[in-house]
């Protein structure tokens, strides 16, 4: 009987990217098919996030759900990976003794190997190391959902930022070679990809030995990459303001290819709280990289994440953070209320703002990008905007859902032949949290006569 796999997920799109390895992985090593109940599963996985408190505890909360499961079947296996993993490692299993295994962002090729082991030894299995290379040697071709596909380009992060953790728990920034990447990434465009996201916590910190060529650095990388015949749309995340280059924004002037879409995360718009913060550059500079890339992209948009209520920051300091989204008009962002994270230099200062103080600013924040959002929605009623069509739409499934550059569902009348291709699809209106459009006549009738 084939067994029965149940993976949850928590936080950024490194994760999602490694949830799907570890179900690659346990597929082609023991068959096991991926399935959404964990009541069934024989192997239960939670992949989790530190990034926040709230995040860490939810994941003790939810391993108290599935405790049952094995109670009642003992051989069940329950695993935790991800950052909590790395930064907690035996904690887990002292305070939640029946996990089985625990990894760490950088182990999960060893996934199989530790199952076997658990199996054989009946104790639980801890490795929480960091073989960076060895991870990427082992990993299996990117997995592909529909016409767009992700491709891990770089791991961990060396900039340690006072707040936050991820250096800790995925290790120190490790490039992934140049030919592998290629080599992923042409081998998608002949499965018929047509859009890459590369993927890495600092993609812009990548680097690595192009043979033929002097540079080595992540505008180089992305050139090679818009040469890839079928590959139509490249997308990146996350990259840093610190390592975003001159060469970097001249691309957007060669390379049609590249999405007008740059997420950027600025945390604060007070040059004392980014140097509290050690992200490395100050407000101006950050505005500077953005004028420059409107110079040569005048529609691209920008998304950040902020983090508010950090230590020591004082209603001047947040005034300068509201002033820096007025000046920048930012699309759709993230923001977060700072959470101080154990071993992090931050949760070492002292901090005296009331916390109802903290939400208020939080909240004046989302209001302000919310309507900067909304406002780059309605600017686009009237204008064709080129999605790529990846699923039928989820709210009325004889429809279609595309996405457009700046990632916002567009939903639309249209022949399901078109699934899986470019189309222009013109804006009519903006629903809370999608577009609708229509094709132009002559699109719509080349779809249905096929
Ligand atoms: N590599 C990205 C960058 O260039 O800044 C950040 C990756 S981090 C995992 C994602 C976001 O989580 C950060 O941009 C920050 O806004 C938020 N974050 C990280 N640590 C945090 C903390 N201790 N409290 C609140 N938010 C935090
Ligand atoms: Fe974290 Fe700063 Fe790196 S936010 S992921 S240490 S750039």
């Amino acid at each position: 009987m084939t067994k029965k796999l149940y993976i949850k997920t928590y936080g950024c799109q490194m994760n999602e990217y490694d949830s799907e390895k570890m179900a690659d992985i346990l597929h082609a090593s023991g068959g096991f098919e991926r399935i959404d109940d964990p009541a069934i599963a024989d192997v239960i996985l939670f992949n989790t996030c530190s990034v926040r408190e709230k995040a860490q505890e939810k994941v003790f909360s939810d391993l108290g759900r599935v405790r049952p499961f094995k109670q009642a079947r003992p051989d069940v296996v329950i695993g935790v990976g991800g950052c909590v993993a790395s930064q907690e490692g035996s904690n887990i299993v002292a305070r939640a003794p029946y996990v089985d295994l625990v990894f760490g962002p950088q182990t999960i090729h060893r996934l199989p190997a530790m199952l076997a082991s658990r199996t054989q030894s009946g104790v639980p299995q801890i490795d929480i190391s960091f073989p960076a290379i060895e991870k990427f040697d082992n990993l299996p071709l990117p997995h592909i959902e529909g016409p767009a596909a992700f491709v891990s380009i770089m791991e961990g992060c060396s900039k340690y930022c006072s707040f936050c953790v991820v250096p800790y728990t995925r290790g120190e920034e490790v490039s992934r070679p140049f030919d592998d990447i290629m080599a992923d990434i042409v081998d998608l465009a002949e499965q018929g990809v047509k859009e890459v996201t590369l993927l890495g916590q600092n993609v812009n910190a990548w680097r690595g030995r192009i043979e033929g060529d002097t540079a080595d650095d992540f505008a180089a990388l992305l050139e090679y990459v818009a040469a890839v015949d079928g590959i139509a749309r490249i997308r990146y995340t996350t990259s840093h303001p610190r390592e975003f280059t001159q060469r970097l924004i001249d691309v957007y002037a060669r390379l049609d290819k590249l999405v007008s879409h740059v997420h950027l995360p600025v945390q604060s718009g007070s040059d004392r709280i980014l140097a509290a913060m050690k992200r490395g550059y100050t407000a101006l500079e950050y505005k500077s990289i953005i004028r420059r890339l409107r110079k040569i992209r005048s529609d691209v948009s920008i998304t950040a994440d902020f983090i508010v209520g950090f230590p020591g920051e004082s209603a001047g300091d947040f005034d300068l953070t509201m002033q820096l989204i007025d000046a920048v008009g930012f699309d759709a962002s993230f923001s977060f209320l700072y959470s101080p994270r154990p071993g992090t230099p931050a949760a070492d200062l002292v901090d005296e703002t009331p916390h109802a103080v903290k939400l208020e600013r939080l909240q004046r924040l989302q209001m302000r990008i919310d309507a900067g959002a909304r406002q780059v929605s309605e600017s686009m009623v009237g204008t064709t905007q080129r999605v790529l069509i990846d699923a039928p739409s989820t709210r009325n499934p004889v429809e279609l859902a595309g996405r457009t550059d700046n990632n916002r569902v567009v939903n639309f009348a249209g022949d399901r032949q078109l699934l899986g291709e470019f189309a222009d699809v013109i804006i009519e209106s903006v629903r809370s949290h999608t577009l609708r459009g229509y094709l132009p006549t002559t699109v719509q009738d080349k779809g249905s006569s096929h």
